[in-house]
């Protein structure tokens, strides 16, 4: 008999190993993101993401009732602007009778429960395509945070629950933080997007949104992929600023930042399992090259594991009805 250490024996049966298991994902740590379009019973699924649909308002309160029913609590909008109604200063994003506005306005009135999070960036309202204000060829910062301040003050007057800062700004979780506060908003949250990479992960997000950057890209806001410290820069002063939740996206190919920044803050971590992670896996399913369903839960479990307390993913209706018991 060779004396050797057995952990094999903890994999043993189905019921060792559900013993032993480390890292759970449930249908509670989901955000399910969802993109609206304006007009009644449009519903105009995204070329590059099989299964995902740009939804008109009547069709979208529709898509979260069903959700809800699934057990999908938490839910991130996102409008896809037709392009007469982009400018260079992203005013409809500030106009209470546009119509993003006025649907989040009725999914809070008809599901108080849902956890509705909004996204605060220039680009789907830009002619620029850019999440700041265009000078010269050059995205400004701090002409950049007034626009944003009206747009979250917008949003915030439609009663949701979470904004969502995914534009990269500097100073723009304090500068947000305190238009809500004066404008006695104190319970809404800020999940900011705090390591967001410059990532090739996002092209089908930009198609959904038909939002891609009419010139140059997004480099000099979002962060270099080959930077780690970096990422603890930002948590500090989204930390200090008054974030609610830190952010790093995308997500897979970004595991080290969620684990990162989960050993260096308290705060909750998100992760946004990003439009791109999603093609991949839907892609070589629909090849027959990979167990999509499997590869799925697997993605989602690394996240978790990393460090993740939150995933907003394409995958959650999915991933919830899957599990649902
Ligand atoms: C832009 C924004 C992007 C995403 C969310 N908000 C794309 C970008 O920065 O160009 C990407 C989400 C995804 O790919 O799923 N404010």
């Amino acid at each position: 008999m060779l004396n050797i250490r057995r952990p094999r024996r903890n994999r043993k049966s189905e019921a060792v190993r559900a013993m032993v298991e480390e890292t759970k994902v449930t249908t509670d740590d989901l955000i399910f993101p969802l993109f609206l379009i304006d007009g009644k019973n449009k519903k105009v699924e995204v070329a590059s993401m099989p299964g995902i649909f740009r939804l008109s308002s009547d069709l979208m309160l529709k898509e979260v009732e069903e959700c809800l029913r699934l057990g999908i609590r938490a839910f991130d909008i996102f409008p896809a602007v037709e392009d007469q109604f982009k400018d260079v200063h992203a005013t409809k994003s500030y106009d209470s009778n546009f119509f993003y506005l006025k649907t989040l306005k009725e999914i809070k009135q008809r599901f108080p429960e849902a956890c509705i999070i909004t996204d605060v960036a220039m680009d789907p309202y830009s002619s620029d395509g850019h999440d700041g204000l265009v000078k010269d060829g050059k995205i400004v910062n701090d002409e950049t945070l007034e626009i944003l301040g009206k747009m979250a003050l917008a949003q915030a007057e439609t009663g949701i629950d979470i904004l969502g800062p995914s534009d990269m700004m500097d100073g723009r979780v304090g500068y947000l933080r305190q238009v809500l506060d004066q404008n006695g908003f104190t319970e809404v949250s800020i999940m900011s997007y705090t390591a967001k990479y410059a990532s090739g992960f996002y092209n089908p997000f930009r198609d959904a949104l038909d939002s891609a950057p009419k010139f140059g890209d997004k480099k000099t806001y979002q962060m270099n992929p080959a930077n780690r410290t970096e990422a603890l820069i930002e948590a500090e002063l989204d930390t200090a600023e008054g974030a609610d939740f830190l952010m790093v996206k995308p997500a897979l190919a970004y595991l080290d930042i969620i684990r990162l920044l989960k050993d260096n803050s308290n705060l909750p971590i998100a992760a946004y399992n990003v439009s791109g992670e999603y093609s991949m896996i839907k892609a070589a399913a629909q090849k027959g090259w990979l167990d999509g369903e499997r590869v799925m839960k697997e993605s989602l479990l690394s996240i978790k594991r990393a460090g993740a307390d939150v995933i907003l993913t394409y995958f959650a209706k999915e991933f919830a009805a899957l599990n649902k018991t």
